[in-house]
Order: C-alpha cells, then sequence, then structure tokens
C-alpha cells in the first residue's frame, strides 16, 4: 500500500506522543521476572512490545490483555527469577526482545527455550550476546554462531567482568538480566554510555547495582518486585514531529509526556548545534524515567558533525538528523555510526538510498553519512523494506519536500507506532 505525503502548511498544535519502546520492553521483561503482579501504566501498544507481551505469556506470565485489546494499562503476573516455562518464542522484528531475554532464560537451569523471529530478525547478529553469555557458563546455538534461530539451554552462570566492544544498550541489558541469576557479581564496562532503562528499572525493583566509572555491576538477587512501572512517551517516536516541524515553515508545536532520560536526547544536543528552536520544559517526575514536554518552531538550520559519546545517546534519531541535513546550509557528517548497519534496515544504506532517491546529495561512509545540504529534497518514491523508522522518515520528508513523497509499505511503521500517520495528520490540521 502507497501513501502519499505531500508539502503541508504549518505543523500547529499539541501532542503526546506513544509510550516508549525500549521502556515497555523492559517493564513486561521486568515484570515478567517478578513475584506477584506489576501493573505497567502506559504500556505501548504496538507491533514490536505485543511480541515482547506473547513472548512473556509463553513462558507463562499471565497478561492481562492481549494483541489488540492490550490497554495503556498491562497487568503482568510474573513467574519469578527461576520460573519461566520451556516454549518455542517468536520474537517478530523485536531486536530488543531478541538480545535481552536471552539473559533472563540462560541461567534458568531447568529448562530449554528457541527464539526465532521475521525476516529482519535474522539477520540481526546475536554473538555480540552469545559470546558473553558463554563466558558466563551459558550454552547456546545459533545458526552460522552468529544470527537467530537462537537455542538457550538453561545451564549454572557465574559472575564476569565484560568490557563491551562498543556502546549497546542491549548487550549491557543482558548481562545485567543474567547476572542476576548468576554466581558472584557481573560487572559491565561500556566504552561510551548507552541507555539506561534497565539499570533505573532492576534498582527500583530491588536488584543490588552498582554504578559509577563507565560501568556497571549486579550482584545475584533471590527476587525482584518491582510492582509499579510508568513508561513516558517515547523521544524516538516524538523525534519525527520534531523534525516535521523544524522543517515545515511557520510551525510551533508542543510536545507533552515525552521521556527526557539524558541516555535518550542525544538529538537535543545536535539540533542546538544546528540552530533549532527547541524549548524543553521538565514535567514532575511520575516514575523512575524524568520527563517533560518539548516545544519546537520551524527553524533555519546549519550542518553539523555528530560522532563519539554523542552516538548511542541518539542512535535511533540519526537517520532524522540525516533528513534535516538535508535542509541545512553546510556540510553535515555523521561518523562512528557503523552500529546503524545493524538496526532493522542498513541504516546507513537504507537512509542514503531514500534520501537520494529524493534527490539529496548524500553519500554513505563506512561508519556514517555525508550530507551537503541547502537545497531541500524533490521528492519521489521511499520503500522503507520494512524499517519502521525509514517508512516514517519517509513521511516527514513528504511534508517538506517540493513535490511530495509516496511510502510505500507505511504499515512498517505499527513495529513502534500505530497512530503515526493520524497523529501527523492532527497536527497538520489544526
Ligand atoms: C535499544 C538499544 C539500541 C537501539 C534500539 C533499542 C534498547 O540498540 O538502537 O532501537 O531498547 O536497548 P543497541 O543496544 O544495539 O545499540
Amino acid at each position: 500500500m502507497a501513501t502519499r505525503f505531500d508539502s503541508a502548511g504549518p505543523l500547529r498544535g499539541a501532542l503526546r506522543p506513544p509510550p516508549d519502546k525500549s521502556v515497555s520492553h523492559r517493564a513486561a521483561l521486568i515484570a515478567a521476572m517478578g513475584e506477584g503482579e506489576t501493573v505497567i501504566s502506559g504500556y505501548l501498544d504496538s507491533g514490536d512490545t505485543r511480541s515482547t507481551l506473547a513472548a512473556i505469556a509463553a513462558i507463562g506470565a499471565e497478561v492481562e490483555g492481549d494483541g489488540a485489546a492490550v490497554t495503556s494499562r498491562v497487568r503482568v503476573r510474573g513467574v519469578g527469577l527461576r520460573g519461566a516455562r520451556e516454549a518455542a518464542i517468536d520474537v517478530g522484528n523485536a531486536g530488543t526482545l531478541l538480545r535481552l531475554l536471552p539473559g533472563w532464560l540462560a541461567g534458568q537451569e531447568r529448562g530449554a527455550w528457541t527464539l526465532d523471529g521475521d525476516e529482519s530478525i535474522r539477520r540481526r547478529p546475536v554473538d555480540r550476546i552469545a559470546e558473553p553469555l558463554r563466558e558466563m557458563g551459558a550454552r547456546l546455538r545459533c545458526r552460522d554462531d552468529r544470527l537467530p534461530p537462537l537455542r538457550i539451554d538453561g545451564a549454572p552462570l557465574h559472575g564476569i567482568s565484560y568490557e563491551l566492544p562498543v556502546a549497546s544498550a542491549q548487550v549491557k541489558s543482558c548481562l545485567l538480566l543474567a547476572g542476576l541469576l548468576a554466581e558472584g557479581q557481573t560487572t559491565v564496562v561500556e566504552p561510551l554510555p548507552s541507555r539506561d532503562h534497565t539499570e533505573r528499572m532492576l534498582a527500583a525493583a530491588g536488584a543490588e547495582l552498582e554504578r559509577g566509572d563507565g560501568a556497571v555491576a549486579v550482584k545475584p538477587a533471590e527476587r525482584l518486585e518491582p510492582a509499579e512501572i510508568v513508561v513516558p512517551g517515547d523521544f524516538s517516536s516524538a523525534a519525527f514531529f520534531v523534525a516535521a516541524a523544524l522543517l515545515v515553515p511557520g510551525s510551533d508545536i508542543t510536545l507533552s509526556g515525552i521521556g527526557l532520560n539524558p541516555t535518550r536526547t542525544g538529538l537535543l544536543g545536535i539540533l542546538e548545534r544546528m540552530g533549532a528552536e527547541i524549548e524543553v520544559e521538565p514535567e514532575p517526575a511520575g516514575g523512575g524515567e524524568p520527563s517533560g514536554r518539548v516545544r519546537v518552531r520551524a527553524s533555519e538550520l546549519c550542518g553539523t558533525e555528530v560522532g563519539g559519546g554523542e552516538v548511542p545517546l541518539a542512535i535511533d534519531e540519526l537517520p532524522l538528523v540525516a533528513l534535516l541535513a538535508c535542509f541545512a546550509e553546510g556540510e553535515t557528517i555523521i561518523r562512528d555510526a557503523g552500529e546503524l548497519r545493524r538496526k532493522e534496515s542498513d541504516r546507513i544504506a537504507s537512509v542514503s538510498e531514500a534520501l537520494a532517491a529524493l534527490g539529496a546529495r548524500v553519500e554513505p561512509t563506512e561508519d556514517g553519512m555525508r550530507i551537503v545540504g541547502g537545497d531541500g529534497l524533490r521528492g519521489g518514491i521511499v520503500d522503507p523494506r520494512g524499517d519502521h523508522r525509514i517508512a516514517m522518515l519517509g513521511a516527514v520528508a513528504g511534508l517538506a519536500s517540493g513535490e511530495g513523497v509516496e511510502v510505500s509499505g507505511m504499515d512498517a511503521a505499527a513495529i513502534s507506532y500505530p497512530g503515526f500517520e493520524a497523529d501527523l495528520a492532527s497536527l497538520s490540521r489544526t
């Protein structure tokens, strides 16, 4: 199904973006690890997070509401740290589920599980978790020793100290979950800080965690008691509207209830350098995650350089930086972002191809992109090939383009943001 997005009048009004995908995945998994019932307020209802509810149900957690019946409040009765039932688990398109769940399962000695998913998930590497988990004593098998399906035979684990070769919140989280069931302490050393939702949620559930000096250590736990988890709005979903408002002349929008965890908001610093007019106002903290509102006005942008520690803090927003760079005066360089090649698509290739097809001067590099901006985008066709963030990028590009953009396969957006088109339209109408 092809959907057209034509150049639009100003975006105006207010919007509350959907709940955070990363936090929702963790909330469901940690609730399933808990004893008793956990209430998750603001659980995201999307393709990926439904996969996580289905996964925890398959291993024995009781989930109130499933599929379309999931409301924003989800109740989970956990199986406890060592009570997961054997199952063949379909992770769908969810890379976070694929990388986090094995950490918990690997140390449960009485079971065996397989994890598999869609065509895109079968290209996502799992050796990055398999290697350190094996060092801890885990028994894992995967295709070509690198790719799903992944088979886990529960085994006794021992704590290790592991230095991540690249910053990855998924690998860090996987090892922290495994550490809860291991003998002795497990320490994960990060080359650069990455999102810390797992650390915050585990600490709130009673796990013994120590953080500092680029490392996080977890002690074995007898039980977790998460009780209540509040999911903030998704900064990564809000970012599409931030970009649209910056690009469409005359726009002025306010986004509320957005998660503002500093390990997620690297985009704000990048945009500030590009000259964006953005005001951030924190809201009273409601759960373990900071949140607030963001006001964005259309702005004249200039090019910038993005690299180093900023990359993991903005990893899912870098495609939008590339889009904005097409409209920014001068050159933008994104480097140190080789991890983009291992997302739902090879996002260095897919973003460069999509933007080039719309008239951008963009050159993919080994670890990023180089964009010469200032001319905007002509328009054309974007095929997201199943990648939700490329579909939404195409839609935003359409609003700011000269001739409009046709996105084939817009339904991919439902992986993280089922109501995206309606929300975008609501800002264009007001
Ligand atoms: C995520 C971490 C990031 C991010 C992904 C979600 C998470 O991946 O790109 O969309 O929820 O932990 P990496 O940990 O592989 O960098």
